[in-house]
């Protein structure tokens, strides 16, 4: 059987993590504390007694208030630096995370608060031997004209970026809405990728509008795919890579889309095992590996393969991907 120790020395790449969602409780009762916040909680034990939700829209609405300790740049670097130094512990090799900066500008906090203290936290994990990149993600329950600010504060620093997603309420919220901005990013050189959550209204629909309308790299969870074959053939032709997320699935469905991702593999799709908000779903991505490989006993070739995938679907150069595959 598959051990912790094997997952967690597996070299890996980590697509889906939202920075945000590494926030521990004890960073955010020392960052609550260093701002003069008051979060209503004065312990680890009373913070994750928040940490109380079975779908995604009880997630956010404690996740979104809990991102107000999060003020200086140098909170946004601890913040990534503190993550870095975990995944590194943990062999991953390359890391493409998240961000969302409408969750800040929305408060006051200026966009490049949040970009110089990510930014330069990936600078200093290099020292480590990991690499990182930074996805800005539109929030999907915002204005499409937020996002179209968002990106145009975004576009001198470019070159810190190195793809643009879609995450936050998938709930009448479809990839559509944001076509522009998705264009747009694209013509500016940055790779795309969608959030495509598990078991949502529209589900399908939002995956096909992803793939056909929005030409999208990745999808992010996505595993709802299985449910139409036609679209399951394009992801294998077209070699998207579906990032799944074990442990945050299971707050949602106990299987955690195991079955799925098993399927998905068997056809040679390029799906792969990631974190998501690894503070608030109970493990980091080797955990993630060693839930859904213990859970349905997968052999060891087929973790290999699930890690394989996580670089191969990463967006590093062929030259980079040569050196881990
Ligand atoms: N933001 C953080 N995690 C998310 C998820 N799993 N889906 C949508 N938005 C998110
Ligand atoms: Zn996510």
């Amino acid at each position: 059987p598959i051990t912790r120790e094997f997952t967690s020395g597996l070299p890996k790449a980590e697509l889906h993590v939202h920075i945000e969602g590494t926030l521990e409780p004890d960073l955010k009762l020392k960052l609550a504390q260093r701002n003069h916040i008051d979060i209503g909680q004065q312990n680890v034990e009373e913070v994750q007694k928040t940490y109380d939700y079975d779908d995604l829209a009880s997630f956010l609405a404690v996740y979104y208030p809990a991102m107000d300790v999060l003020q200086k740049e140098q909170d946004f670097y601890d913040l990534a630096f503190a993550y870095l130094q975990r995944a590194a512990a943990n062999n991953v090799r390359h890391v493409e995370m998240f961000f969302d900066p409408q969750a800040h500008t929305s408060r006051g906090i200026a966009f490049e608060t949040v970009l110089h203290g990510l930014h330069r936290a990936i600078v200093d994990a290099r020292a480590l031997n990991i690499d990182a990149a930074l996805i800005m993600c539109f929030l999907r329950d915002f204005t499409s004209e937020s996002a179209r600010q968002t990106l145009i504060e975004a576009l001198p620093y470019k070159d810190q970026l190195v793809g643009v997603g879609l995450d936050s309420d998938e709930h009448n919220n479809p990839p559509l809405k944001f076509a522009r901005q998705f264009a747009d990013a694209a013509a500016a050189g940055l790779h795309l990728t969608a959030h495509a959550d598990i078991d949502q209204k529209d589900s399908i629909e939002h995956i096909r509008q992803a793939l056909e309308i929005i030409g999208v790299e990745r999808l992010d969870h996505g595993t709802n795919i299985v449910e139409d074959p036609d679209l399951v053939d394009f992801v294998s032709k077209n070699q998207i890579g579906l990032t799944s997320c074990p442990l945050s699935n299971a707050f949602i469905s106990p299987e955690m889309k195991g079955k799925e991702v098993l399927e998905l593999l068997a056809k040679g799709v390029k799906v792969s095992i990631h974190s998501d908000d690894p503070a608030y779903f109970g493990g980091y991505i080797a955990d993630n590996y060693y839930a859904i490989a213990s859970k349905f006993d997968l052999t060891k070739e087929q973790v290999v393969q699930l890690a394989k995938n996580s670089f191969e679907s990463s967006w590093i150069s062929k030259e980079q991907k040569a050196l881990y595959l």
